[in-house]
């Protein structure tokens, strides 16, 4: 199907207006990053009859100067009004730092790509992470890199990854469990979270994790405390190297939000490798957050500028796919797509897939 998105219908008032929101839009990030941890969106937020300026620098321990530049920026990116010279937060505001899903946002921009997007166009000439070799390391990938990060990253990292995928897993245990599956393969499992609310959701089930060695560590640390070292284990395997097969005999295999770390065709190989992988009652689940499929502009924006994350510093080649490109891929691995499950959790969707 051809693809239809946006149209070019503003005033030129307004579109010049918005090209000067982009021109200034990183100077305007840090600034609204600074009302944020500077805890003066919080003051503001307790009262009502609003904040003089001296109140508010005193406040946040910062000079009147300091405070006056930043709430400034605040009323260009509406985040603060002023009336009478008593400054009040605005509903933006109130999202900015109240709202976990824009937190989360916010502090993947800056603590795991602000630094490395200087070079984003070096990434896109080469088809590498420049960023990540810039500013972290020579990794090939940010998956390699991950169990050797800056504590700010780490944490910045995952939370943004759990933060969708959380959402997500209780919604999902039903339709995984419909037909009564023994053996899961978690393939890229991460920290363990869906292989222990699977374990946790039914008393018989079996999972086995496919990840590299630095993320099963914390898996496996999590899996111990959970209590389910009897029912949930882990396989150390650099999935790139095509070459491995995957363990047999599973009755569903899943991969939730990671083939989107995988260009075109390696995500043809990883389908084919899982292919060989499944008999013919094995189903494979891709859960993913397609942009064609989201509900709010704000998700598909979101997922447009978390496709140049992967560009520039995970790995220099992959991208949040529509969907229409994910079932081409799949059908190419040779696999059928047999439902098409939307709207899961904030923003996923699921493609079933048989032999
Ligand atoms: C974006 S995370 C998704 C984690 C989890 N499935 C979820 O839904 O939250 C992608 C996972 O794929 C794993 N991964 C990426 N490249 C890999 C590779 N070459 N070999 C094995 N695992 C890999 C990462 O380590 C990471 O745990």
């Amino acid at each position: 199907m051809a693809r239809n998105y946006g149209n070019d219908n503003k005033s030129a008032l307004q579109a010049k207006t918005d090209a000067q929101k982009i021109a200034f839009a990183p100077i305007m990030f840090q600034a609204a990053k600074a009302l944020r941890d500077f805890g003066i969106l919080s003051f503001l937020r307790k009262e009502k009859n609003g904040k003089t300026l001296k109140e508010i620098a005193e406040k946040a321990g910062i000079s009147e100067y300091g405070a006056l530049v930043l709430l400034e920026a605040g009323l260009s990116t509406e985040l603060v009004y002023v009336v009478n010279d008593k400054y009040f937060i605005t509903k933006t505001g109130y999202f900015w730092v109240a709202d976990k899903l824009t937190r989360v946002n916010t502090d993947f921009t800056h603590d795991v790509n602000y630094k490395g997007f200087f070079h984003l166009q070096e990434a896109v000439k080469t088809g590498k992470p420049a960023g990540l070799h810039k500013e972290f390391g020579s990794w090939a990938t940010v998956y390699e890199a991950l169990a050797e990060m800056p504590e700010q990253f780490r944490k910045s990292w995952f939370n943004f990854d759990h933060y969708y995928s959380d959402d997500s897993f209780p919604e999902v245990m039903p339709v995984i469990f419909k037909n009564n599956p023994k053996k899961i393969l978690d393939i890229g499992g991460n920290t363990g979270k869906f292989a222990i609310k699977c374990a946790s959701f039914n008393k018989d089930a079996k999972i086995t994790i496919l990840d590299l060695p630095g993320q099963l560590k914390d898996a496996e640390k999590n899996i111990k405390k959970s209590g389910f070292s009897d029912r949930i284990s882990t396989y150390p395997i650099n999935l790139l190297d095509f070459s491995k097969p995957y363990p047999k005999g599973y009755d569903i295999i899943w991969m939730s939000q990671f083939l989107d770390c995988f260009s075109e065709g390696e995500v043809v190989k990883l389908i084919k490798n899982a292919s060989d992988a499944m008999n013919k009652n094995t189903e494979l689940f891709i859960m993913e957050t397609f942009w064609d499929k989201q509900r709010f502009e704000a998700s598909t924006y979101s997922l447009h500028a978390t496709s140049l994350y992967f560009t520039c510093i995970a790995n220099g080649n992959s991208r949040m796919y529509h969907s229409e490109d994910m079932i081409k891929l799949t059908e190419k691995a040779g696999l059928k797509v047999s439902e098409i499950i939307e709207n899961v959790g904030v923003s996923h969707t699921i493609l079933r897939c048989k032999k």
